[in-house]
């Protein structure tokens, strides 16, 4: 298949009609800018760096968490300020909230586009219309879609880590998640393509790649000529880590349910796939998994940690936990806090539970945990999780890391910042060394969120 979109073009052009994006959510919506900034540039706009320059503006939202909304309502305010002092502004709405809300969206004077996550490629002829004088909306879901022709073309300029989306959606239904329903079922991303965009990504001098999914472990593809021909997740983490050594693989996000130990053999055969996995288990009780449909015991959860231990001595294992889900008791609290401890988590994205209108739990359970305890036991997961990262990076004292430069430190320019395959961060003196380097870092010292360390000459 030939790479329909495959930019040539300078990122910046200023004599071209300015497009500004703006990202929320996850790394998948990044990746969908991208892919939507590929789409737009074929289409006659350039990207800009300042919002006050653009002509039109596109945010791609996330409806994960009300907070998440809210803060795009507050973004609406501005623009329909903006627009007062520049009335030929456009302003798009895409991604998750764009698919959950659609007219209520178009509703907002601020607002002249609504267009779902796999309506992207309709947004030129979206455009055209808006110039005509009407307000547009594309919200319709796809079974196919995965811009597999696409070749996204990379916002951030530091040229050494990229995303590639190997599959889109999600057909688990977890009770709380509004995720199913905004980026509809799942389907998977022919490798071929796959391959192909991680191989351009490496001939053009990236040094990392993460690959990308709901639940990268339900991945596959049934070749179309021959169905008994078929690319499961370790296959496809394979093909892409022979690619080349020098290449590091990453992906995220696993299922505790679907993670297979073929994934970790094939994790193990390969220096070039990171040694983390992200794993989230949300809850380490029970019944508060059971109602959160999410299809594994706290035992069974233990067990595929054990099994990463066994076949990965040196594998970091992250998580995502949610406090306060429906009917969440004491001592489900405990359970879930006394599992943090059993399993040590490195670092964890810990969130309160936010109702989602018409998810399952929103139609069938009480949002009954009172917001006030809702708030003390995220603040416990989150103090608890701050002592198991120091006591993790702790254990990496005197140890020596393969890091990957990714830039300057935040605090200091004679210092540089990148992570090990553990995807732990760590800061050390430049001593000559430059983005897109590998080096050896041996730890010298550490906080609960960063390892410091010296270079090994
Ligand atoms: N597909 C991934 C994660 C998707 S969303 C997975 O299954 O693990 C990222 C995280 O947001 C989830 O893991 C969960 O911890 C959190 N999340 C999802 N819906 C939520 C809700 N309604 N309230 C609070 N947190 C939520
Ligand atoms: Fe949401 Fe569950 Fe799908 Fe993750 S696996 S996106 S939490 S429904
Ligand atoms: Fe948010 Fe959509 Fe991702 S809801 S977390 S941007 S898939």
């Amino acid at each position: 298949m030939p790479n329909k979109y495959h930019s040539v073009r300078p990122l910046f052009n200023s004599s071209l009609p300015q497009l500004f994006i703006e990202t929320y959510g996850c790394q998948m919506n990044v990746n969908d800018s991208e892919v939507v900034l590929s789409i737009l540039q074929e289409a006659g706009f350039a990207l800009c760096n300042k919002i006050e320059d653009a002509d039109l503006i596109l945010v791609n939202t996330c409806s994960i968490r009300d907070n998440a909304e809210q803060r795009i309502w507050g973004r609406l305010e501005h623009f329909k300020s903006m627009k007062k002092k520049k009335s030929s502004l456009t302003v798009g709405i895409l991604g998750c909230m764009a698919e959950r809300l659609k007219e209520e969206l178009l509703n907002h004077p601020a607002v002249d586009l609504v267009a779902g996550p796999d309506s992207y490629r309709d947004l030129p002829n979206l455009l055209v219309q808006i110039r005509e004088g009407s307000k547009q909306i594309n919200t319709i879901l796809s079974q196919e879609e995965t811009y597999a022709d696409i070749t996204p073309v990379r916002m951030d300029q530091n040229g050494v880590s990229a995303f590639i989306s190997i599959m889109r959606g999600c057909n688990n239904m977890c009770t709380y998640c509004v995720v199913p329903y905004v980026r509809g079922g799942e389907r998977s991303r022919d490798p071929e393509s796959i391959v192909r965009e991680a191989t351009e990504l490496y001939e053009n001098g990236y040094k990392e790649i993460t690959l990308l999914g709901q639940n990268v472990d339900s991945y596959r593809w049934v070749d179309k000529d021959n169905p008994l021909k078929t690319t499961n997740f370790a296959q496809l983490l394979e093909r892409v880590a022979l690619i080349s050594p020098k290449l590091r693989v990453r992906f995220s996000t696993s299922h505790p349910k679907d993670m297979s130990n073929s994934v970790l053999y094939t994790m193990a055969m390969y220096d070039n796939i990171c040694k983390h996995i992200h794993l989230p288990v949300q809850s380490g009780s029970d019944s508060v998994l059971s109602r959160m449909n999410r299809k594994y015991t706290r035992n069974e959860y233990l067990e595929r940690v054990a099994m990463i231990h066994q076949i990965i001595p040196d594998c970091s294992i992250s998580t995502d936990i949610i406090a306060g889900f429906c009917g969440e008791s004491e001592e489900d609290h405990e359970q879930t806090m006394s599992l943090m401890k059993d399993v040590e988590f490195y670092t964890a994205f810990m969130f309160q539970y936010s109702e989602r209108p018409n998810t399952k739990a929103a139609r069938h359970y009480k949002d009954d945990v009172p917001s006030n305890v809702k708030n003390r036991r995220l603040n416990e997961i989150i103090k608890l999780q701050n002592e198991l990262s120091l006591a993790s990076n702790q254990k990496d004292l005197g140890k020596v890391f393969e890091v990957l430069v990714e830039g300057a430190s935040k605090k200091s320019k004679s210092e540089l910042c990148g992570r090990n395959q553990q995807n732990k961060m760590c800061v050390f003196p430049a001593d000559g060394h430059k983005t897109g380097d590998f080096v050896n870092i041996r730890i010298t010292s550490c906080t609960s969120a960063t390892l410091k360390g010296e270079v090994v000459k």
